[in-house]
Order: C-alpha cells, then sequence, then structure tokens
C-alpha cells in the first residue's frame, strides 16, 4: 500500500491507495471512529458490485453500517438528491463526530461530501473512490458539490475528508471507456506539472490501462502527490490550485454542448481540453508546435478520443462554445481565465488568452468533423 499524505494543519489526512483495500476497509477506517457505527452513500452499480464486501469488511472489525444506494450517473448531483442524503443522516441520527463514508465514483464523492458539509454545519467523511477519475482527482482535495441548470459544481463547498481509501483491484471492474475517461485526468498531471510523469505514461500507460495493478498504483500515487503537493499550497483555489483545471473550461463547454450526456464523459471532455489547451498555447507562440502532436499522439495511443472530431452528433459553432465557457468559476469580471502551456509539464494560469485565437482553434476542430 502506498500513502500519500495531504498536508493541511488540522484537516491533514492520508490517501491510501493499494490492491486489497476494500478488504481492510473496517480496520483503516477503526482508527478514526468515535462508535463503531458508520452511514454509506453509495450509488447502484457499486452497490451490486462492491456493498457486500465493504459491509463484511466492516463487520469483521466489529462496525455495523447502514446504507443509502442512489441512483446512478451524473444527475444525482442535484438538490433532490441532496436533500434525500441529508434528509436520511438526519434520520438516522448521525453525529457532529460520526463517520459517513462516499462510497463510489465522483458523483457519489461530491455529492456526499457537501452533505457532509453541511450536515450540523460539518460532519466528518471518508472517501473510498471507486472510479480512476475519482481516485485520481475528486476524492482528493476537499472539493465537494452539486450541479445547476446553470452548470456542472456551481453549488458547493470546501470540505476535505478524513482519510481516502483508493482500492486499486475496484478498478478492475470498470468498463473501458471508463477507465479511458479516468485516464484523461491522470495525462492531465503529466500535461500540467510533470513533463517525467507524462513520459512514464507514454512508455507504462498502455500496460497499466490493459490492468498491471503496480503500475495502476504508481500512477494514481504519483497523480494523488501531485494533487496534494498543489491543495497543499493553495486549497481554496486563489491561485495555483486552477491549474489542475488544464483541460476543464474547454472540457465543460463540450459537455454542456453535449447535455452532460454519454456522448461524452468528463475525462473524455478533459482530455480533449487539455489538446485544445495545448494547441492554443502553441498558436500563441507558447511552446512548440510538436508539444500538442506529441500529447494527442499518446491519447491516441491509449485509445482516447482527442479532437472534436471525435465526438458524435451535433455541436455549437465556436462563438457557441465560447458562451458555454462562461459559466465557469474562473470567469473573473466576465474575462475567462484559461490554463495554458509553456511546455509539456508547464501550465500557467492565463489571464490574457487572444480570445481570437481560441476562436480559430475551435472553428478548425469544428469544420474537420
Ligand atoms: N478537480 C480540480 C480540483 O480539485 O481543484
Amino acid at each position: 500500500m502506498e500513502t500519500v499524505h495531504v498536508n493541511l494543519g488540522d484537516r491533514s489526512y492520508d490517501v491510501r491507495i493499494g490492491p486489497g483495500l476494500l478488504a481492510e476497509a473496517g480496520a483503516q477506517i477503526a482508527p478514526i471512529l468515535n462508535r463503531k457505527r458508520v452511514w454509506i452513500v453509495t450509488e447502484a452499480r457499486v452497490a451490486e458490485l462492491h456493498l457486500t464486501a465493504l459491509q463484511a469488511a466492516l463487520s469483521a472489525e466489529g462496525i455495523e453500517s447502514e446504507a443509502l444506494i442512489l441512483p446512478p450517473g451524473e444527475s444525482t448531483k442535484s438538490w433532490k438528491h441532496l436533500t434525500e442524503t441529508v434528509e436520511w443522516l438526519l434520520a438516522e441520527r448521525v453525529e457532529r463526530k460520526d463517520v459517513v463514508i462516499a462510497f463510489g465514483g465522483g458523483v457519489i464523492g461530491d455529492l456526499v461530501g457537501f452533505a457532509a458539509a453541511i450536515l450540523r454545519r460539518g460532519v466528518r467523511f471518508v472517501q473510498m473512490p471507486t472510479s480512476l477519475l475519482a481516485q485520481v482527482d475528486s476524492s482528493v482535495g476537499g472539493k465537494t458539490g452539486i450541479n445547476s441548470p446553470h452548470g456542472k459544481n456551481l453549488i458547493g463547498a470546501f470540505h476535505q475528508p478524513s482519510l481516502v481509501l483508493a482500492d486499486i483491484d475496484v478498478l478492475g471492474t470498470l468498463a473501458p471507456r471508463d477507465f479511458r475517461a479516468g485516464y484523461g485526468e491522470v495525462v492531465k498531471y503529466g500535461g500540467l506539472g510533470s513533463l517525467d510523469f507524462f513520459e512514464w505514461l507514454e512508455v507504462k500507460g498502455p500496460a497499466m490501462a490493459a490492468g498491471d495493478v503496480a503500475l495502476r498504483t504508481e500512477a494514481v500515487r504519483r497523480s494523488v502527490q501531485m494533487k496534494a503537493d498543489i491543495v497543499e499550497r493553495d486549497e481554496t483555489e486563489q491561485g495555483d490550485r486552477a491549474l489542475l483545471n488544464l483541460g476543464h473550461t474547454f472540457g465543460h463547454a463540450l459537455e454542456a454542448a453535449t447535455g452532460y450526456s454519454d456522448r461524452l464523459l468528463h475525462g473524455e471532455g478533459v482530455a480533449i481540453g487539455c489538446a485544445l489547451a495545448y494547441e492554443v498555447s502553441a498558436r500563441m507562440g507558447l511552446m512548440s508546435q510538436e508539444a500538442p502532436s506529441r500529447f494527442r499522439e499518446h491519447l491516441a495511443a491509449m485509445g482516447m478520443k482527442r479532437d472534436l472530431s471525435d465526438i458524435a452528433g451535433d455541436l455549437p459553432d465556436a462563438d457557441g462554445l465560447i458562451t458555454l465557457m462562461g459559466q465557469d468559476k474562473k470567469v473573473e469580471a466576465g474575462k475567462i481565465k484559461f490554463i495554458l502551456a509553456r511546455g509539456i509539464g508547464e501550465a500557467f494560469v492565463c489571464g490574457t488568452t487572444d480570445m481570437d485565437i481560441v476562436r480559430a482553434v475551435l472553428a478548425e476542430g469544428l469544420a474537420a468533423r
């Protein structure tokens, strides 16, 4: 097992990563409990595959558990299911010193984390991420929230978990497309902060995707370590944390344009978004022309979507996509702040992006469809 410690003073916690952690969940969680009882919030698909194993692991340590099973899918990140979760926890008489377990992918982690943030002004929670995307990104760093018809993640709070348990074996039950979508967030870390990690992924990525558990553990550990380093510097995104949104401004607009449907999964939007951000960076003369091609070639080698032409169905025109970017949380005084890069692994927050270049890159990508 690998451990990444997220050092945030009295909100510090461990992210434990490795195979077999589900079976050890009771032993891992027991030391932080105030009483031997926990509340699990999960979704139907994860419950069917793994809930019995989790509850057995908790029972083995004498920990009682109750579970709330929500519907799967992005639409669960809503006021309706937030209310359902909070009211269930209150009906269960969950106390401030109790622990709630978020057991699922990014949707469950974000929703349950937000419920924990507002329940009795903050109860503790443990993240047990079951998707690659959640293991490398959303379970770490304390961003919690739900979606609004105005856009994704627009309602939320920072609330750090007390522990994160990322069982690498669980990734073996993901559909290949879901695994690859999560990989969009992994490759983002190389793209934003480490050429060395990107080069490691170029070499090891295919074997990792094929199922090598040691390589998966290492990819998750390196990603989480990079995220922890950034979150420790800037927990509430006053500056550097925005780097974690490389590819997200484009990606969120594409997700909105495709109705948050399975036409485009979040991680797929991030991967295409990173490629677009690199292309804009190259056209602005910030990075070499070769860097975007190298990035896209790696996405191709991993069987990932990488261009606007990989998205099926209609899309708005370039101005329509730019309008969708206007709801991004990085908009300041009406101006979109993009994450651009000076090379692979050298991202920065750019407040002066040339919107004519953004428009041209989008228009060319759309014309190639
Ligand atoms: N997913 C971006 C962040 O946690 O800041």
